[in-house]
């Protein structure tokens, strides 16, 4: 059987690594990691993410990124390609279904907290966010989320800019705009972070991120680390296959899986040492929820000379880097849409787009007229997250490791990722035992029928 040919591959070497470090790197590591570590409790949390990160998002990726390139499609054609070529059963392709739903559904939540932090671009720069205290912050983060109008507005801009850009085609824009974009940010966290060293209570907020209580290493937690991990770096949504799609043969998966994932874990740690410290030193609860990093930067931003142009400048920053991973989570149902139907990108991301925005203004609403609409006690927003991280994601990944691991001819793999025999021995090993069981594991708790 021929392999398919690639269609539109990155313009170089780095693309993929920019374009796959610009979808990990996102609010997930500067507003997630941050508000559920504080939830959780700090620094068992941390290393139970951590320890994900390694034994399950790593060899994921690698599976994740091989299947891409092999299948060159979304995910539902790139792993029917791939089935095909081994007279495997079709019915794999649901997984490459579910992920490319996951994705979608969390664009649909997570438009409205990049909604927050253009927002908050916008009031650094009004003076609204003056306010002198937590509580004080806190209420102008209410009032903000109370006016639908406004949440909504903001929402709506996110969606329609993300959907702008996927329709002229991710290679273009987006490769070029994380030039200059990764690195902006990363100087940002590392100012931030002095800030908060010499400013903040440091040592109270380095504890509290890695001091190890074993008391929090709690079944929820873990669940909560596992669906964070995926979350983080993108995985079982389709996103980092469908990047992959677009590799070069040739280029080195392990290598690249392995850069990608230290950029993404640097960032939430440096993101956890800078907000932290500031949450410490202004005697703010940990575990005050989303709002976290939207009620305790602004103060520091206050404190810090040139802190107005800083503060414009860091929420404009995480702005960009929402954006690059909103793009990532439609690119593979644009890129399926085109590929499949032959529709026009722009016309994928139009038709797509309108599920989204209505979508994602009922999950808007959550925060004000719908506050009340719950099923099984959690609002459409929080059902979002839900669903997606702790379950489609993890369920995603296993499928897919265990189709690498166990039911693909062992050449495929091998030609994909190149390693050494004993790189590859290790990789087999993850992707068989270890991240299956693991998963499966923490899965079984959550169901309540294993007791650890
Ligand atoms: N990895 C992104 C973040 O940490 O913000 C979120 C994300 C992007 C999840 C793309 C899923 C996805 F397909
Ligand atoms: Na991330």
């Amino acid at each position: 059987m021929t392999r398919e040919k690639p269609k539109n591959l990155w313009l170089s070497r780095w693309g993929f690594i920019l374009a796959a470090t610009g979808s990990a790197v996102g609010l997930g590591n500067i507003w997630k990691f941050p508000y559920i570590t504080g939830e959780y409790g700090g620094g068992a949390f941390v290393l139970m993410y951590l320890a994900c990160i390694l034994a399950i998002g790593i060899p994921v990726m690698m599976t994740e990124i091989a299947l891409g390139r092999r299948g060159r499609g979304s995910p539902i054609d790139a792993i029917g390609r791939v089935v095909r070529e081994n007279d495997g059963n079709p019915a794999w392709k649901l997984v490459g279904g579910m992920a490319m739903l996951a994705g979608f559904l969390i664009l649909c939540f997570y438009v409205v907290v990049a909604g927050w932090a253009f927002s908050y671009t916008w009031k650094m720069l009004d003076g609204s966010l003056a306010a002198p205290s937590v509580e004080a912050l806190g209420q102008v983060f209410e009032a903000h989320n109370a006016d639908p109008w406004a949440l909504g507005g903001w929402s709506l801009l996110v969606a329609l800019l993300t959907l702008w850009i996927v329709g002229k085609g991710v290679q273009a824009g987006v490769e070029r705009a994380f030039r200059w974009m990764m690195p902006g940010l990363a100087v940002m966290l590392i100012v931030l972070v002095g800030y908060s060293f010499t400013n903040g209570s440091f040592a109270e907020g380095f504890a509290f991120l890695f001091s190890f209580d074993a008391s929090k290493i709690t079944g929820e937690a873990l669940l909560a680390a596992l669906g964070h991990a995926f979350f983080t770096l993108s995985l079982a949504s389709g996103a980092i296959l469908t990047y992959g799609s677009y590799i070069p043969d040739g280029q080195s998966i392990a290598r690249t899986t392995v850069i990608v994932a230290i950029a993404d874990t640097s960032v939430a740690l440096l993101a956890g040492l800078a907000i932290f410290p500031v949450i410490f030193a202004n005697g703010m609860d940990p575990s005050a929820g989303p709002g976290l990093i939207f009620m305790s930067l602004p103060l520091a931003f206050q404190q810090m000379p040139f802190g107005t142009a800083f503060g414009v400048l860091f929420f404009a920053m995480v702005s960009v880097a929402a954006l690059t991973s909103a793009i990532s989570m439609i690119e593979a149902v644009v890129a399926y849409l085109n590929e499949k139907h032959g529709i026009s990108r722009a016309r994928a991301a139009a038709s797509s787009g309108a599920v989204l925005i209505a979508i994602s203004l009922l999950a808007m609403l959550s925060f004000n007229l719908g506050a009340e609409w719950k099923l099984f006690g959690m609002t459409l927003f929080d059902g979002l997250d839900y669903i997606t991280s702790r379950w489609m994601m993890p369920l995603g990944g296993i499928c897919m490791v265990v189709l690498a691991g166990y039911c693909l001819r062992s050449e495929i793999m091998r030609d994909e990722l190149g390693l050494s025999p004993a790189g590859h021995a290790l990789w087999l090993f993850m992707v068989r035992y270890v991240s299956p069981v693991m998963i499966l594991m923490v899965f079984l708790h959550a169901l309540g029928w294993l007791g650890f």
